[in-house]
């Protein structure tokens, strides 16, 4: 059985004083069937790790360098992450790929970097409305996923979130039947992955993309959806405490 997960994104937002969301949501969810994940900006890992201790609240980065160290100025390696407190990083976002230029070479070179420091890599796919106008959409997945999963990557160590760029921040989502297509599909795409089907089946597929409350429950009850990757219903505890209620009761 897999673990289902609720991930919390906070892009570039947060301070010290939303640290007291932290406590708000390990007391709502003091022992959460799902995990739950909160990454804050890099400035705030080490203390939301320190306030997440000992609650079943972990906390992750949102991107690192493929590198262990150097003259990359401004960049965070995965050991850096790992040393503040952090079990995750997530990789290949759509606003790193667009506002950056991550390729999906860099995204996987990342992600190995995640597995040598012991981080889990939450490897981010999605289309944007363009492709999918085209329908392309299951042809940009299939090669974002071969492109961005290093060789070695297991459900143990790598979880993968299908984020279509246009349903992020815009209040639009697909319907479950196309968030469906493209789970089934990536969970068939990893079967030639992993070479078999246990393997493929370890992997946690996460949806992103305005989830919040309201439709949280209905997303949960797709096949193949094990959790989601939330962005700002992540930022309020009250919304993504209700979000991670909604995916426990989806057993
Ligand atoms: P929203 O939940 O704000 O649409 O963001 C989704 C996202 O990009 C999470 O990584």
């Amino acid at each position: 059985m897999r673990r289902k997960l609720a991930a919390g994104n906070w892009k570039m937002n947060g301070t010290r004083q939303d640290l007291a969301e932290v406590a708000a949501l390990a007391a709502a969810h003091p022992a959460a069937d799902c995990e739950v994940l909160l990454c804050p900006p890099a400035t705030l890992i080490a203390a939301m790790a320190e306030r997440a201790a000992g609650t079943a609240v972990m906390v992750g980065g949102q991107d690192c360098h493929a590198a262990a160290s150097g003259a990359h100025t401004g960049d965070i390696a995965a050991a850096m992450l790992k040393e503040a407190g952090a079990s995750h990083v997530i990789l290949g976002h759509s606003e790193r790929r667009a506002d950056h230029g991550e390729t999906d070479t860099e995204v996987r070179a990342k992600a190995e970097a995640a597995h040598a420091a012991g981080l889990v890599a939450v490897i981010c796919l999605g289309e944007t409305e363009a492709q999918r106008d085209a329908g392309e959409t299951l042809a940009v997945i299939g090669r974002q996923l071969a492109g961005s999963l290093p060789a070695t990557a297991s459900g143990a160590d790598t979880v993968i979130a299908y984020e279509p760029v246009w349903a992020i921040g815009t209040g639009r989502t697909p319907t479950l039947q196309q968030i469906a297509e493209v789970h089934d599909f990536l969970r068939l795409s990893l079967r030639t992955h992993c070479g078999d089907e246990a393997g493929a089946e370890a992997f946690r597929l996460l949806y992103g993309g305005s989830v919040k409350p309201s439709n949280a429950a209905a997303i949960f009850a797709v096949a193949n959806v094990d959790g989601a990757l939330v962005g700002g219903a992540s930022l309020k505890a009250a919304d993504f405490g209700a979000i991670v209620a909604a995916l426990d009761a989806a057993g």
